[in-house]
């Protein structure tokens, strides 16, 4: 970084006025104009909602979310109410009816693996499709990308994080981690103030999505109550039944040119039965984990057999690949020795260690 950068950087720290976008207002103003552009509007004063549906290509995002993710029933409904709303909002642009454009940041709660990232990656691409954001990137972060370790470290550091999500989604996961309530001097409130005014001020160009369990992030929201009032639309990701934990796993295998034989289907409902108990389940991202692993076996399987193997024995994981993981063998983990220790645990899963 050049010395006059720097400086500037630290000016902007010592102002606290974040000044994030002064590069990214006049390709956003761009973008604007070619938004409206096409008058869509026809001779008898109407617009067609089907050709504005088209050009922005926003419905196969819509169907490609419905067809790869399982479930999530509420959240695919949500998603296309706010589709629906930047569409009308666009629509009233062609008739000069100008609003604000509403705001769009959003919480996302629900344990780990149950596609809060993906679905935070979807939305980006369609806040992008219908003209919301002008890149429609995801840059995800946690607290330590945020919070600097030294006084004047922080917001510089907040400042670049959010330079880069400018015309996207910042997407912060386990975003209580921002605030400790019991330290007053905690770099993190800085973070909290320097994101309160972004949301409020660059909002046509960045949507903040917070995410992280969802009873911390109500704690957190009731203790700042500022992003309560900025957040317009709460997502909640529940976890997933036994079900849709299997038709999650034959979504990844058939993503992957892999598929159960009928006895592997039941050894891994089995699997996943015990595996749900266990500690540190974590919904489909266990179950793409467990799919790996197996994948390990009926590769060393097939290897010690040795001789001719078929197209079928290549895509075919077996009952065996699925019965040797520890999760039949063992008692549950204890989970003892994990408490106590602070958010930083590495998370370690019985299915990827040997
Ligand atoms: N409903 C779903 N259908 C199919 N795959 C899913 C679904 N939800 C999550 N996954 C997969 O599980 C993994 C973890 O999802 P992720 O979005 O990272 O969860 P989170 O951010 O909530 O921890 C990813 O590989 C994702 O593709
Ligand atoms: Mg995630």
């Amino acid at each position: 970084m050049l010395p006059s950068m720097r400086a500037k950087e630290q000016n902007n720290a010592a102002n606290a006025t974040p000044n994030i976008s002064d590069d990214a207002s006049d390709i956003s103003k761009e973008q604007d104009s070619a938004a409206n552009a096409p008058s869509n509007i026809s001779d008898d004063g109407s617009i067609d909602m089907s050709s504005v549906l088209q050009q922005s290509q926003v419905l196969e995002v819509l169907e490609k979310l419905d067809r790869e993710l399982v479930g999530l029933k509420s959240v695919k409904t949500r998603i296309r109410e706010i589709a629906a709303l930047l569409l009308v909002d666009r629509m009233r642009r062609s008739f000069s009816l100008a609003t604000h454009p509403p705001t769009l940041h959003m919480s996302f709660t629900g344990p780990p693996g149950t596609g809060k990232t993906t679905v935070a990656l979807r939305m980006a691409t369609i806040l992008h499709r219908l003209s919301y954001v002008r890149k429609g990137h995801l840059v995800a972060v946690t607290r330590d990308d945020l919070v600097g370790q030294y006084i004047g470290h922080t917001a510089p550091k907040t400042k670049e994080i959010l330079k880069r999500a400018m015309g996207g989604v910042l997407f912060i996961d386990e975003a209580y981690y921002l605030y400790r309530q019991e330290n007053e001097r905690d770099y993190g409130q800085e973070v909290i103030e320097i994101l309160l005014q972004v949301m409020e001020t660059q909002r046509e160009d960045l949507v903040v999505i917070l995410a992280g369990y969802k009873n911390r992030m109500e704690t957190f929201f009731s203790s700042n109550p500022g992003f309560s009032s900025r957040i317009a639309h709460h997502l909640d990701f529940p976890d997933y039944s036994l079900e849709e934990l299997l038709a999650i796993a034959q979504l990844i295998l058939a993503e992957q040119m892999y598929r159960f034989s009928p006895e592997a289907l039941s050894a891994f409902e089995a699997y996943l039965q015990r595996r749900m108990q266990m500690p540190r389940f974590s919904n489909a991202r266990s179950v793409r984990n467990a799919i790996d692993r197996a994948r390990l076996r009926q590769a060393n399987r097939l290897f010690a057999k040795g001789g001719k193997v078929s197209k079928t024995d290549l895509m075919t994981i077996e009952a065996e690949d699925i019965l040797a993981s520890r999760v039949f063998t063992e008692d549950l983990p204890d989970d003892e020795q994990q408490s106590g220790t602070s958010q930083t645990t590495v998370f370690h899963d019985p299915d990827t260690s040997a």
